[in-house]
């Protein structure tokens, strides 16, 4: 990409630990304190990811739920996102999704930010959260180390506006851009068939502009997109870098982790699916017969 014409995008935050240590509710919690009071009643989660304001800033974010560590990460998150925000109960401690994570997180080469949830309840033991990120590998800042670290209650909002700014800062280090022209490209991070509305995919853009009324490929299927609803339930006609959206117009399910991208025309993207489905047809046939 030539420098100029890349321009600032989102950062991309995956939210990430053990399963029922508050991924969720801290997300619900950032989004709500973000949204008006007037919105508020209508306003339901659409899809696992959303962008934020902070600081008239944009943030995207990605929730995943904490059976499933490894395939998100793996497929989801893995080139997509920019920081892991590491979530760790304060009354449990590391567990076996958060190892999991911290594993996958570092062989990704992703920074991870620790917040450590639940600093409201009585049994709460922060210290030892931190001595346990310690013993791996993740020393935190206030003992020394680099590990950014931040004590919060997702539950009563405690500390989470000092993540928002502690997020907002890494990702004006990472100085992160995509260029916001030419052919639109964006990572499958959720799929599911809907009745009367087929198959549906939440994508997030990482470059180029998605428009409805576009031909585009995915996996070996060819599509258009017929809509983009954003992470509020509305009908939009175009999506940026770095914006979650949910895409109507895929002929089959696509697959987390395959990437859309836009075709000049129909006969483009036909034909190149026709091509990667005859390339599925003949390994196929190699697989020696047991
Ligand atoms: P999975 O998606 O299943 O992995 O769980 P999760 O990490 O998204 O956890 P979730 O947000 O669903 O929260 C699990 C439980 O913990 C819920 O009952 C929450 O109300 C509770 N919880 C979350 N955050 C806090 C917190 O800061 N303090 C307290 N006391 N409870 C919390
Ligand atoms: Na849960
Ligand atoms: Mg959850």
């Amino acid at each position: 990409e030539p420098e100029e014409a890349l321009k600032l995008r989102p950062p991309i935050i995956t939210i990430m630990g053990h399963v029922d240590h508050g991924k969720t509710t801290l997300l619900d919690r950032i989004r709500k304190s973000r949204i008006t009071a007037s919105e508020a009643g209508g306003i339901t989660q659409h899809i696992g990811a959303y962008k934020i304001e902070h600081d008239g800033k944009p943030v995207t974010f990605i929730d995943t739920p904490g059976h499933a560590i490894f395939s998100s990460m793996r497929a989801r998150g893995a080139d997509i996102t920019d920081i892991v925000v590491l979530v760790v109960a304060a009354n449990d401690g590391l567990m076996p999704q958060t190892l999991e994570a911290i594993a996958h997180a570092k062989k990704a080469q992703k920074t991870i930010i620790v917040a450590i949830n639940k600093c409201d309840l009585e049994s709460a033991n922060p210290m030892h959260v931190k001595s346990q990120l310690a013993e791996r590998g993740l020393q935190t800042t206030d003992f020394g180390g680099d590990t950014e670290c931040v004590e919060i209650s997702a539950l009563n909002g405690k500390g989470v506006d000092e993540l928002l700014d502690l997020l907002a800062l890494q990702a004006e280090v990472l100085e992160l851009k995509a260029n916001p022209k030419g052919h639109a490209r964006a990572s499958i991070i959720e799929a599911k068939y809907q009745q009367g509305r087929g198959a549906v995919a939440s994508v997030i853009v990482e470059s180029g502009t998605l428009r409805t009324g576009k031909p585009f490929i995915c996996g070996p299927f060819a599509g258009k997109v017929k809509a983009l609803i954003n992470d509020r339930g509305e009908a939009i006609k175009e999506a940026t870098p770095g914006t979650p959206v949910e895409v109507i117009g895929f002929e089959e399910l696509p697959r987390v982790g395959d990437s859309l991208v836009e075709m000049e025309n129909d006969r483009t993207s036909k034909k190149l699916a026709g091509e990667r489905q005859e390339e599925l047809r003949a390994e196929r046939l190699k697989v020696p017969q047991k």
